[in-house]
């Protein structure tokens, strides 16, 4: 079994064949979990990178539409690294790829626009007075964002909007494809 046919094993299952190989490989792929809120703009590890043509690539593989969905069941998000530019740097960025009650994916940056705090996915929530639904949200100063467009300032003190993707299934799901909004 190559290291495709492997994850994508692992990816519907396997592991609950408690396997000490599974586990090992399964530690491997899911090993950047990390924080889902809260200051981590320097944390980096073992994530999944977007290609030039923005295929979401992890060691250098394709990660398929099942690995991700799996992803997001087992932690709630998918991240990942892309690049791009914060405060007019190039730098390389966190992102993130969430699922809504409904089951439809938003992808974004995850690099909250005022002060660089990590965003997560909300599909309702209540800030002051107003409710929101379909949201990117930054704790740090309840900065928030509209999933379901550009990215666009919902509430909070960052300046500009939050880059959102276009997500694409490219080969029946075996690649997926993030392209800049
Ligand atoms: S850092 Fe996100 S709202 Fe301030």
């Amino acid at each position: 079994m190559n290291r495709r046919e492997f994850i994508t094993t692992v990816a519907k299952g396997a592991i609950a064949a408690g396997l000490g190989l599974v586990a090992i490989e399964a530690s491997y792929l899911f090993s950047y979990f990390g924080p889902t809120e809260g200051f981590m703009p320097d944390w980096k590890g073992d994530l999944p990178e977007l290609d030039a043509d923005g295929l979401i690539l992890f060691k250098g593989e394709p990660v398929s539409v099942v690995e991700i969905l799996d992803v997001i069941a087992k932690t709630g998000s998918f991240l990942f690294l892309f690049p791009g530019v914060f405060h007019g740097r190039n730098e390389t960025l966190p992102g993130i790829v969430s699922r809504d009650a409904q089951g439809n994916l938003y992808a974004s940056s995850r690099k909250c626009t005022h002060e660089g705090c990590l965003v997560t996915f909300r599909d309702d929530i209540v800030l002051g007075s107003k409710s929101y639904q379909k949201v990117w949200l930054c704790r740090c100063h309840d900065g928030l964002f509209n999933a379901q467009r550009d990215g666009e300032v919902l509430a909070g003190p960052p300046p500009t909007r939050l880059p959102q993707f276009d997500i694409e299934f490219v080969d029946e799901g075996e690649k997926v494809r993030l392209v800049s909004r």
